[in-house]
């Protein structure tokens, strides 16, 4: 007997019975009872809006897989570049493959000159990076015609080659723009982490200390995919209107760009900053539970209700980066939020624990990077995720333009009057 769930219109006495398929519905049912009835969802709490074989996530039990692969395993042993291959076509790649898809990465790293040199001219000399990365992205669309051909295979591969090689190169040039520094063009004997570490530094390939190569590509490998995201969801949402791939990504960016969404690493660091010292955490976490000190930055998360698999990496990846580093001296002020608020009934009630942000922006700070290029270092890896969404999105038959429906709770019909009568 398949699981199934009836509902009733207690206003007709219809009833329907539908199927439950992986704990999910149809939502036709509710059509089938009456097609003027809709289901009110603020945020989606409650709603699958895709079918997706990218990327599993166990909110519940702490478990996040691409492709089926744990994300430990990838973290352990893997490359971004070997993860992007996986996400994008579903299997990991054999040696050949390896290799001819880092071959076509690499070749696709430059950017045009306008770029660079018009474009990025533009921005006032404070601009933020992930500001500038956003329209950079968009921008990017403008100087490719054949990314509209968006039912094309091959002109949907070259776009997805371009926007995944290119993003450290954007990142690197919005970076340098805000410091005031010149541009430092891609080099393809580089790994691709050490490629954007060498364009965001200039250090060549023998200053990069191995460790450090890794953990940045170990970040790029955590923040690569994250099913139905705030990002993912705008990217679909565009997507479902056939807009170019370099439009789509930007509105993901935008997305991601946002203080509750990836702008949270940035978040969390000024609030380590502001808090200052261990003695102050718990005063600042009865600030936060009185609701008067805003929300704990980098805990908490929609779906997991229990340890960020990547939070468990990312802290672990802290510790391999402070070797080389130093430490953070910022450590130990997130160590003992952490502990205070795990021991709090608070946060243990809610089921709040660190997400992937929380540990993220030490890292990065350690490694130099200054606290707007946070959001941005988020945004290259998280591109073949958007990517390998927008590949599902174009070839699910069951999808149309996004379109929700809405709860009108405005006036009625009035009529208009004249100024004077007013
Ligand atoms: N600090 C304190 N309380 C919190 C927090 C937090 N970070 N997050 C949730 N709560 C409380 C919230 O006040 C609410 O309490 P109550 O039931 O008494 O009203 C309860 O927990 C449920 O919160 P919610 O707002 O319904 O949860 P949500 O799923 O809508 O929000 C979130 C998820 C990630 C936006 C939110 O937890 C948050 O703002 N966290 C801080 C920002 C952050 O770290 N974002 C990064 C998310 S992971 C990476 C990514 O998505 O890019």
């Amino acid at each position: 007997m398949p699981d199934t769930i009836t509902i009733i219109d207690d206003r007709t006495g219809k009833q329907v019975t539908v199927p439950i398929t992986d704990g999910v519905f149809p939502a036709t049912a509710v059509r089938e009872l009456d097609p003027s009835l809709y289901i009110y969802d603020p945020a989606f709490m409650q709603t699958a809006a895709c079918k997706s074989a990218v990327t599993y996530l166990d909110g519940e039990a702490g478990i996040l897989r691409y492709r089926g692969y744990p994300i430990e395993q990838l973290a352990e042993s893997s490359t971004y570049l070997e993860v992007a291959y996986l996400l994008l076509n579903g299997e990991l790649p054999n040696a050949a493959q390896l290799q001819t898809w880092r071959d076509e990465v690499t070749s696709h790293t430059f950017i045009h000159e306008n770029m660079r040199k018009r474009f990025v001219d533009g921005f006032h000399y404070d601009a933020h990076p992930m500001g500038m990365l956003v329209s950079a992205i968009a921008a990017l669309g403008t100087f490719y015609n054949d990314a509209k051909e968006i039912h094309d295979k091959s002109s949907r591969d070259k776009q997805i080659l371009r926007l995944i090689a290119k993003m450290p190169t954007l990142a690197a040039m919005s970076f340098r723009f805000s410091v005031g520094l010149p541009f430092v063009y891609p080099n393809n004997d580089l790994s691709f982490p050490a490629n954007f570490l060498n364009m965001m530094w200039k250090v060549g390939d023998s200053a990069i200390d191995p460790r450090l190569e890794r953990a940045m590509d170990v970040l790029f490998i955590l923040h690569a995919d994250h099913e139905q995201n705030c990002g993912t969801t705008a990217l679909r949402v565009v997507g479902s209107a056939e807009s170019d791939p370099y439009t789509c990504a930007a509105a993901a960016a935008s997305a991601l760009y946002g203080p509750l969404h990836g702008g949270a690493n940035e978040a969390v660091v000024r609030m380590l900053t502001e808090i200052g010292s261990i003695e102050n955490v718990p005063a600042f976490i009865e600030e936060v539970k009185g609701g008067k000190g805003g929300r704990l930055m980098g805990f908490c998360h929609r779906v997991y209700k229990n340890f960020d698999p990547r939070a468990t990496i990312i802290k672990k990846t802290a510790y391999d980066v402070f070797e080389v580093t130093g430490k953070n001296p910022l450590l130990d002020i997130a160590l003992k939020l952490e502990e205070v608020a795990l021991a709090d009934d608070y946060f243990i009630s809610r089921k709040l624990y660190p997400n992937v942000d929380f540990y993220s922006g030490l890292i990065y700070q350690a490694l130099g990077f200054p606290v707007a290029m946070f959001t941005v270092l988020f945004a290259i890896p998280r591109t073949v995720g958007w990517l390998a969404h927008w590949q599902e999105l174009l070839l699910d038959k069951e999808q149309k333009i996004s379109r929700p429906r809405q709860w009108y709770t405005g006036v009625g019909v009035r009529d208009y009057a004249p100024i004077a009568q007013r």
